[in-house]
């Protein structure tokens, strides 16, 4: 066995330095905490070795010097080390544990697991919602019972019957030409895309097409801006990639980067439809700010418009990629809001300039996403069925949100200012200041209710204790129930109460 010995300072150091992930959202302290910890178990720091002086050891490892000795105090107050006054810490000579630890007791580190520090550092973040499938108001469902299924099934089933064996074979065209074509003409009318439909590429749904353009435009070391709070797959497709991920604030107007001094960006991720999670519209003037900004910084910009099609409220406003001169914008979406997410499509509308390597790029990395489905997509499109499902959804949403609003103010009065109404499937619930939302939303799981805390869309110190709410996916009659279900475990935290 390797053993490591305090004294030997600098092979502690580079042990340790090996497994430290500074953008992980685990604090500093905890990490090396658990390090040390899992050294002593494994024997590597044997027992009473010391533990290099905490001045010493930051400095090797470029960390505060609060950071060591608040890492020490816990491995003291849990018993694998001791601190004797005027000589230093050591490692107990007895463990406290008795054999080696349950496994959920002590997370094994990346090395241990054999794990790339990048993915390490990404499990970290990554928070998998719900345990239980059927959760109410999770975020992002849309309702699956509400899908015209027999007939996509017509459709799915057509198209697969009919394709020939060109169809089905590898392919590199960026997608059904039909279903492209039909897309074109919808972003064209519905959100002032401007594109042709040769501009389209058809992606196995948003997270690809981001992890795409993570690897595809920037290079590993590169700063992607992301908003502050905001979609944590964008953050994890651009950290998987090598990028440095500088959260921006937001403020009513959305992305706020004015007169703040962040490092220059190579990839500027926003929503500026309806900002994921709080709603709120990028006003046009921004929006030409933001693309002057893009141009000052040759930056791209990557619009996500992931739920625009559901407008309750106001005027819509174009995409920002239709007031794009400079061809700096790409364009992202989904049909797992509009359709159902297991379809595993989406698109991106690219500039010209950078068509043919996407195009390459993504049918290398990827492959092509299943070409008779498409074609079904395409039908469904061009027969109307899509816009009728659009409609009547709109309007199902609509009503849901309404009654969200109505019996949430009934039972908790004005406790919670409700962002985001304008669009879409979820209101994010600001709580008063205070409130434990981490606390809140585990209450809440505990009785199959899934409402995320705000701290969960936010790489920093959230800017306000809150809830993310889908409602889309809570059927109308159970909608009410599971309101007032809620509002009891809001109560019992001293809410509206
Ligand atoms: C803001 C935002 N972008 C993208 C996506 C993901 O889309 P897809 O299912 O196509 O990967 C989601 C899903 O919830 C989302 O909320």
């Amino acid at each position: 066995m390797r053993t490591l010995d305090g004294t030997n300072l600098t092979a502690l150091a580079e042990h340790l330095a090996q497994q430290l992930v500074r953008e992980a959202r685990e604090p500093l302290h905890r990490q090396l905490y658990r390090q040390l910890r899992s050294a002593v178990r494994q024997g590597w720091l044997a027992p009473g070795s010391p533990l290099p002086a905490s001045r010493s050891l930051a400095q090797e490892l470029g960390l505060g010097r609060n950071t060591v000795l608040h890492a020490y105090e816990q491995l003291c107050a849990e018993g694998y080390c001791q601190g004797r006054p005027g000589a230093g810490t050591f490692v107990s000579l007895a463990s406290p544990d008795q054999g080696p630890a349950p496994a959920a007791d002590v997370p094994p580190t990346g090395a241990e697991r054999g794990l790339a520090r990048r993915a390490e550092a990404l499990l970290e973040q990554i928070t998998l919602r719900p345990e239980h499938p059927a959760a109410a108001f999770q975020p992002g469902l849309p309702d699956l019972a509400a899908f015209p299924w027999s007939l996509w099934w017509r459709l799915l089933h057509a198209q697969q019957k009919a394709s020939t064996p060109a169809e089905l074979g590898y392919r590199s065209d960026g997608g059904h030409p039909a279903l492209r074509q039909a897309l074109a003409d919808y972003l064209r009318l519905s959100r002032g895309v401007n594109c042709t439909a040769e501009q389209i590429l058809i992606s196995g749904g948003m997270q690809q097409s981001l992890d795409l353009l993570a690897r595809s435009l920037a290079e590993a070391g590169e700063t992607a801006w992301i908003e502050e709070p905001g979609y944590s797959g964008a953050a994890q497709a651009f950290q998987a990639a090598g990028l440095a991920c500088q959260p921006v604030p937001l403020d009513a107007g959305g992305l706020h980067w004015q007169g703040a001094s962040l490092p220059r960006p190579r990839l500027i991720y926003v929503t500026p439809s309806h900002q994921y999670p709080l709603g709120c519209v990028m006003p046009l003037a921004r929006r030409h700010a933001l693309l002057a900004e893009a141009a000052r910084q040759d930056a791209w910009i990557i619009e996500d418009d992931y739920d625009s099609e559901f407008r309750h409220t106001g005027q819509p406003l174009a995409a920002l990629q239709g007031l794009d001169r400079q061809g700096r914008v790409l364009y992202l979406g989904t049909f797992s809001k509009v359709m159902f997410p297991a379809l595993r499509l989406g698109y991106l509308v690219v500039p010209p300039a950078l068509l043919a390597p996407l195009r390459s790029l993504q049918a290398r990395l990827y492959r092509e996403s299943d070409y008779p489905t498409q074609a079904a997509l395409a039908d469904f499109i061009r027969l109307g069925h899509f816009g009728s499902h659009l409609r009547r959804m709109r309007g199902v949403y609509a009503r849901r949100q309404a009654k969200l609003r109505d019996v949430l103010h009934a039972e908790l009065g004005d406790a919670l200012q409700l962002m985001g109404g304008e669009a879409g499937m979820h209101m994010t619930a600001r709580l008063p200041p205070g409130s434990d939302d981490r606390a809140i939303s585990a209450a809440l799981a505990k009785i199959g209710l899934c409402a995320p805390p705000l701290a969960d869309y936010c790489l920093g110190t959230p800017p306000f204790p809150g809830l993310v709410l889908g409602y889309a996916g809570v059927a109308e009659d159970a909608l009410l129930l599971n309101t007032v279900r809620l509002a009891a475990v809001l109560r019992g935290f001293g809410i509206g109460a």
